[in-house]
């Protein structure tokens, strides 16, 4: 069952179009993504949601509730959406203590004392702050603040929780701790969430789907391993992990297997290109850590096999990377167990037919 139903929203701001009919679905309970570079409109989107911008066009339910649709002229006003937000700035008021920040919002629904303080308890446990209700914003860490953050957006049980960038302010190693924990307090409450992010890899580790956006409008939605392993057009193949997208041209019909024959350079390269003609020109991506090196030299017609030239090798301590040419297009080749070299050495690369997708 769906919980949030987003469709057909659009918005303009002047001449510019932030948001270009956009429609998604989120299933109860998952973790939906929007993942785009900036300026595509992830925070436009999520605003309408939210109620902090008014849409010019398109509806959105919570359930079954419409809470906002330009041809019925419905706009509830946020607090009326039972929606919790967290934002990339945790915007803490530093003059109240961490328990008094987490109790904002239900004092301002008017709710009991009592009932008060064991929600906000709750919600501290919730986020591991647990006994931390007296200290004020500034005598916590980035971490810590962001999780009252959390607790805050959570303590009033919303039906939708909407994330825009939390983990951004935080450093490296705290922000990858953060997103696991951020994962499993969303499985743990079963909270519908929305969340943006121009980071692939957060989007990869959190998201029960992924929404590529570009532009305003939506390239690509799926889960994160078919977005990753089957990207829809050359944007979301760049845009999503690194992608060579290698110029190649259709040399005949389908296998008995089903695998097409493609010229890259010299190479034949055998993939699945349902509904390719003879001659057409095609672009194909290959994931840099699907090309596997063969340390012999092979015949002559073996296939799925690259010539290459290293032009660079840098070493990424788990990690080689190689930049080679391969029959005059650039590649990039990721190993883990690749010995170092020099350029201008040759080097034969395997691809499996899986792993080669042609994309439009
Ligand atoms: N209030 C506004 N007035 C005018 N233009 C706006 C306004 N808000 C957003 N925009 C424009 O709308 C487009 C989408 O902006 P939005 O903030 O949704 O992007 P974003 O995907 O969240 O980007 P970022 O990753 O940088 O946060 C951008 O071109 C932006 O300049
Ligand atoms: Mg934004």
């Amino acid at each position: 069952m769906q919980n949030v139903r987003v469709d057909n929203l659009l918005k303009r701001f002047g001449d510019v179009t932030a948001v270009a009919g956009v429609s998604f679905d989120v299933p109860k309970g998952e973790l939906l993504t929007l993942l785009g570079p900036s300026g595509c409109g992830k925070t436009t989107t999520l605003n309408m949601i939210a109620g902090f911008e008014d849409p010019d066009g398109g509806d959105v339910y919570v359930g079954d509730r419409l809470i906002s649709s330009s041809l019925e002229k419905v706009l509830l006003p946020p607090h009326e959406r039972n929606l919790g937000m967290v934002f990339q700035s945790y915007g803490l008021w530093p003059h109240l203590k961490v328990s008094e920040n987490v109790a904002f919002g239900l004092q301002m629904r008017k709710e009991n004392k009592n009932q008060i303080s064991a929600a906000v308890e709750k919600a501290l446990d919730l986020v591991r702050l647990t006994g931390l209700g007296d200290r004020y914003p500034s005598q916590l860490s980035g971490g810590q603040q962001q999780r009252v953050a959390f607790a805050r957006a959570l303590v009033y049980e919303p039906d939708v929780l909407l994330l825009d960038e939390p983990l951004s302010n935080l450093d490296a190693a705290l922000r990858e701790e953060m997103r696991l924990e951020l994962k499993d307090l969303q499985t743990k409450t079963g909270i519908t969430t929305i969340f943006v992010t121009h980071d692939q890899v957060e989007a990869m580790v959190m998201s029960d789907t992924i929404i590529v956006m570009n532009n305003g409008h939506i390239e690509q939605m799926g889960p994160p391993h078919e977005v990753y392993q089957n990207p829809a057009n050359q944007f979301v193949a760049g845009f999503v992990g690194i992608s060579n997208l290698l110029s190649a041209e259709v040399l005949g019909v389908a296998r008995s297997d089903g695998l097409t024959p493609m010229k890259l350079g010299g190479a034949t390269i055998f993939c699945d290109a349902v509904g390719a003609k003879k001659g057409q020109k095609v672009t194909l991506s290959v994931r840099p850590e699907d090309l596997v090196m063969i340390s012999q030299k092979p015949k002559k017609n073996d296939p799925n096999i690259l010539q290459c030239t290293i032009e660079k090798s840098v070493y990424m301590g788990g990690m080689l990377e190689l930049w080679a040419d391969a029959y005059g297009q650039q590649i990039r080749i990721h190993g883990h167990r690749l010995p170092p070299f020099s350029e201008d050495e040759t080097v034969f690369m395997k691809i499996d037919p899986v792993s080669v997708k042609v994309i439009n």
